[in-house]
């Protein structure tokens, strides 16, 4: 199955590495025409959209970019969705499930595949946004992401990007274990599969357990103060409040799709991590 994936970045990358017969496209969409003739160029079996825009240094600077944020993360899919339908090919576009905040409205607290977002910051609206609209047409699947977690230490890597932050929030998160993602993806493109999907490992993650895995396993020696989720905007922290939540991931499962329990995933990852962690020290030194 020959892969075309747009989105040259973190995730685009990460599914090319694990694909040996994927295409990443070096195209910029900006028109439908310009996506369709990339997909005639390379006749691909299925695409998939990696691409997206998230702010830098963070999502914060969404709001104050929202018509970047808009063309990156609304637009470009349509346009992509769009393409795709004229040359008859499934998309699958990667999601974020950062369009919830808090508890669900179902006694487990686990929001659903197609319950409501209810996001107020500008990325997380132009999320649900493009979600709204791909969900409505044939032929598209949409796979939300939350906070990867990869075994390969870097910038968009959760585990990196925590364990710099001076001051931590107590909080309790679906995440997605990266290692896994690829193979779900794949499944997903493999059976065209149409509708939301929360692309999330079962079970949830304390953010006091992550680092305390950190801690064990990468770098004793690190420290940090813990916060309350209110006091992040108060001091000063961030601009609006991040999206914490809990997904439930059931369309996968109903397709058969698994991946593997979060804390025996998270152990595996971390212990990569420190490995690849150590490798880097001894090479540099
Ligand atoms: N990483 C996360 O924490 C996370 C969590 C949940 C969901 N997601 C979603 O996952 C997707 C991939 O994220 P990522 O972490 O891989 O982000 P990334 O590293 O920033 O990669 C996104 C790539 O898309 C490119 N792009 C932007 N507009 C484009 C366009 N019109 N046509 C073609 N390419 C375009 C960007 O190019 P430039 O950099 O040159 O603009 C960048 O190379 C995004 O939709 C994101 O919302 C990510």
């Amino acid at each position: 199955m020959k892969v075309l994936i747009f989105g040259n970045g973190y995730v685009g990358k990460r599914c090319q590495a694990a694909w040996p017969d994927a295409v990443l496209s070096d195209v910029r969409v900006t028109s439908k025409e310009e996506a369709l003739e990339e997909i005639r160029r390379q006749q691909p079996d299925v695409v998939l959209n990696a691409a997206g825009v998230k702010g830098k240094p963070n999502v914060d600077w969404c709001d104050s970019h929202p018509f970047e944020t808009m063309r990156g993360n609304v637009l470009m899919p349509l346009l992509l969705a769009d393409a795709c339908a004229d040359a008859g090919v499934y998309l699958l576009h990667i999601g974020s499930g950062c369009i919830f905040y808090g508890e669900a409205p179902h006694p487990d607290k686990a929001w659903r595949e197609d319950d409501f977002g209810n996001p107020s910051p500008v990325y997380s609206r132009n999320k649900w946004a493009a979600d709204l609209v791909l969900s409505t047409l044939p032929n598209v699947g949409i796979a939300r992401i939350r906070m990867p977690i990869d075994s390969i230490p870097g910038p968009g890597n959760y585990i990196t990007k925590v364990a710099h932050y001076p001051k931590l929030m107590e909080i309790e998160n679906s995440v997605t274990i990266l290692d896994d993602l690829p193979a779900v993806l794949h499944a997903l493109l493999e059976r065209r599969a149409t509708g939301i999907f929360h692309a999330t490992n079962p079970g949830t993650v304390k953010l006091q357990d992550l680092i305390a895995l950190y801690e064990e396993l990468v770098d004793p020696t690190h420290t940090c103060e813990w916060i309350r989720e209110e006091d992040l905007v108060p001091m000063g922290l961030a601009k609006k409040p991040r999206s914490n939540n809990v997904l439930a991931s059931e369309r996968l499962a109903a397709l058969g799709i698994a991946m593997r329990p979060v804390h025996e995933a998270l152990r595996d990852t971390m212990e990569k991590y420190a490995r690849a962690k150590r490798q880097a020290a001894a090479s540099a030194s």
